[in-house]
């Protein structure tokens, strides 16, 4: 057992979000209370690099990140990534009368209780979690195994690009970063990130985590429905896609394949809140943040909030950073603002060194 937390270096580092679709980085620098942007980029991953989480082309994988940190010439070397899908396991736990010392000596047989999955194939670690349950005699933290293989194939192609690996978080715990600078309702609020493969759902009461929960869908869904229904091939369907609601001349039927297509989304986001409310009885969505590249199907927002009769709102994770417009074209930000959720996350572990 390794604890991948400890590789902190002391160095700034660049928050990097690998997708099935895409590979985003950000740099913030953080100055007491306040984070400021030093540095965006992305760049679409070729088709197969990773599937469902998982890392299936890694030579690709290393030379996109490193196209990546050289063409936007991020400074800091130390990266914070996030893992996803079938490759991490958690749970988040809450014991009494531990310490963080013991915590960690027991947490290969706190992972055989908690996880559906054998402890010898994951690396484990825990953040610690400020909850409003938090109290001096007990512990509320969350359980992380990472699979080995997933681990080990992801570090070879950071270090492979010349870069070091700082942090691991898991993507809702990265999204839920965002709250050192983003104040959220006090009053329950979903932030929904729809990607590709993926739709992680994380629920905020006050501004602090209480509840996450994924599901399979994502953009790559609802552009295999547009190839299947209009016999087109993937990179057809996906430029079909992102132009429905700019163009004219469509194929027949494109708007109702994408609306009949995001059906699925709607159930699967009813069935999160269910179990949200299962566990929560007294609990009531009083709001939808919507994020990812997903986010940007131009109705998914106003068919969100009709479906579930909340308010909904794009969640924007450059809202309370500090920002040079000299540097950073508003519109340019506000435009690329959903995809970049994840790894400003996982930028706010900056603030660590
Ligand atoms: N303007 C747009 N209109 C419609 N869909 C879009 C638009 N821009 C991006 N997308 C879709 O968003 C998805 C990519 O989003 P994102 O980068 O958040 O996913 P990812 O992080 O690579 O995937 P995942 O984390 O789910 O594996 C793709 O399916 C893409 O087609
Ligand atoms: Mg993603």
């Amino acid at each position: 057992m390794s604890l991948f937390r400890n590789w902190m270096s002391g160095n700034d580092v660049v928050g990097l979000d690998l997708g099935s679709a895409t590979l985003k980085a950000v740099q913030l620098t953080s100055n007491g209370n306040t984070f400021r942007l030093e540095k965006i980029g992305y760049l679409a991953l070729p088709e197969g690099t990773v599937a469902c989480g998982d890392i299936i082309d890694a030579l690709t994988l290393e030379a996109a990140i490193r196209e990546l940190f050289e063409k936007e010439k991020f400074r800091a070397k130390s990266v914070a990534f996030a893992v996803q899908g079938d490759q991490v396991f958690s749970k988040k736990i809450s014991l009494s009368a531990i310490s963080y010392e013991e915590l960690e000596a027991q947490l290969p047989m706190i992972a055989e209780q908690y996880l559906p999955h054998p402890p010898d194939d994951l690396n484990l670690d825990y953040h610690a979690l400020s909850t409003e349950n938090s109290t001096a005699q007990s512990v509320d933290f969350m359980l992380l195994g990472v699979k080995k293989k997933f681990l080990k194939t992801f570090i070879s192609a950071i270090q492979g690009a010349d870069l070091k690996p700082a942090f691991v978080d898991t993507v809702p715990s990265a999204i839920s970063n965002l709250t050192e600078y983003i104040q959220l309702p006090p009053e329950p609020t979903a932030v929904v990130h729809v990607g590709a493969a993926f739709t992680q759902v994380i629920i905020f009461v006050n501004n602090l985590y209480q509840f996450h929960h994924t599901f399979d869908f994502g953009g790559h869904q609802i552009t295999e429905t547009l190839r299947e229904k209009l016999h087109l091939s993937f990179t057809e369907a996906e430029t079909l896609k992102m132009s429905t609601y700019k163009e004219k001349n469509l194929p027949e039927n494109t708007k109702e394949i994408i609306e009949v297509a995001c059906q699925s989304f709607f159930e699967n986001l009813g069935q999160a809140f269910n179990l949200y409310l299962t566990a929560f009885p007294q609990a009531h969505i009083e709001k939808i943040l919507l994020s990812g590249g997903t986010a940007k199907i131009p109705p998914l927002l106003e068919w969100t909030a009709q479906h579930f009769g909340c308010e909904a709102d794009i969640l924007n994770p450059f809202t309370g950073l500090d920002i040079s417009e000299k540097e950073f074209n508003p519109l340019y930000l506000e435009d690329l603002a959903p995809i970049f959720s994840v790894a400003c996350g996982l930028a706010t572990r900056s603030k660590n060194t």
